[in-house]
């Protein structure tokens, strides 16, 4: 659980940028509006700002983050656009449309942002507050909606504070999002595009079934490809061991028990384990709630069996 801070609600304004610049500096995520809704925005770069977004979301699962940056060229910087994405970049940014595309190798990107994946999930948002914090921070910031787990999406300062008072130091009082819906999402990772949800742009793409593949193996889930045991103590022959706390391991997420480091740590030990010589992983128990319950939803499917 996040230790409880006093959440301070102030009107746009060059000084409430500059104070939240400040924050997401010093990796804490804070609330920020946008032109779809409110956004909860921390340093795509730094791994354990990105945790601390799961943590005050007390969200039970790992999901890839949008990145927002402030224009076309940043994006550029981050992934590797075709002639359909650029097209689509070119008519609709700024705006409420997200591109997924592939990941470019050199992109500082944390890899729980990514949740693991070769792909990632940028857009340009048009709203004066999240482009003035982008261009005060200097560096792509990940955001999803301000929310706690199970509620909905806010759209007023109001909204955040209810959900996630005593959880972030900052929210940016933007007035209401004028969409009110989040962005459009469409793949342009070859192939045709796709439609992965819908939103304020009309894209006339197919939509993307994803929902019928075997748990961990959905497009949007990265999982190892070798079999991974669960609630390991020891490794045994042949495995390689992720650690935590007590456990030692080959690597550890987190050799003092800290959940937002473990968080932090995961996807890039999971590809670790995966490039290693050993045939299999194993993993140390992970016990808690919040984050902790977050990284073991995140490893059984990584150990459910595929076909
Ligand atoms: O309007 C919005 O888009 C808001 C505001 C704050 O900008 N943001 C938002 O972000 O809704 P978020 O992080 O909650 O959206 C995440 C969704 C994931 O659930 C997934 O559907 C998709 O974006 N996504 C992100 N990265 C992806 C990837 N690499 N591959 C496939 N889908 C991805
Ligand atoms: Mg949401």
């Amino acid at each position: 659980m996040a230790k409880p801070t006093r959440t301070r609600v102030i009107a746009f304004s060059n000084d409430a940028i500059a104070e939240a610049a400040r924050l997401v500096l010093a990796g804490e995520p804070v609330a920020v509006p946008t032109e779809t809704v409110y956004g909860l925005a921390a340093d795509a770069t730094n791994p354990e700002a990105v945790a601390r977004i799961y943590e005050a979301k007390g969200r039970p699962s790992f999901n890839p983050l949008i990145v927002h940056v402030p224009d076309v060229a940043a994006a550029e910087q981050l992934g590797d656009f075709n002639e359909a994405a650029r097209a689509l970049a070119k008519a609709y940014w700024p705006g409420p449309l997200t591109l997924v595309v592939p990941l470019k190798r050199e992109a500082q990107i944390a890899s729980l942002v990514t949740a693991g994946l070769p792909t990632i999930a940028l857009r340009v948002p048009a709203h004066p507050a999240m482009q003035a914090l982008l261009k005060a921070v200097g560096k792509p910031l990940a955001a999803p909606s301000a929310n706690a787990s199970g509620r909905i999406s806010p759209t007023k300062a109001e909204h955040v504070l209810a959900s996630l008072d005593s959880r972030i130091p900052l929210i940016i009082d933007g007035g209401s999002a004028e969409r009110g819906i989040e962005s459009t999402i469409v793949a342009a990772t070859g192939g045709p595009l796709r439609l992965l949800r819908r939103g304020p742009v009309q894209i006339n793409a197919p939509e993307a079934s994803g929902a019928i593949e075997a748990p961990g193996m959905m497009a949007s889930h990265y999982a190892p490809s070798k079999p991974l045991r669960l609630d390991a103590t020891s490794g045994e022959a042949g495995e390689f061991l992720i650690g935590f706390g007590q456990v030692a391991g080959d690597a550890t997420l987190s050799a003092s028990s800290s959940l937002v480091e473990a968080a932090a740590r995961l996807f890039d030990l999971l590809h670790q384990a995966d490039a290693a010589s050993q045939p299999r992983i194993a993993v140390a128990p992970i016990p808690g709630d919040g984050l902790a319950a977050a990284i073991r939803d995140r490893l059984k499917r990584a150990a459910a069996p595929r076909s």
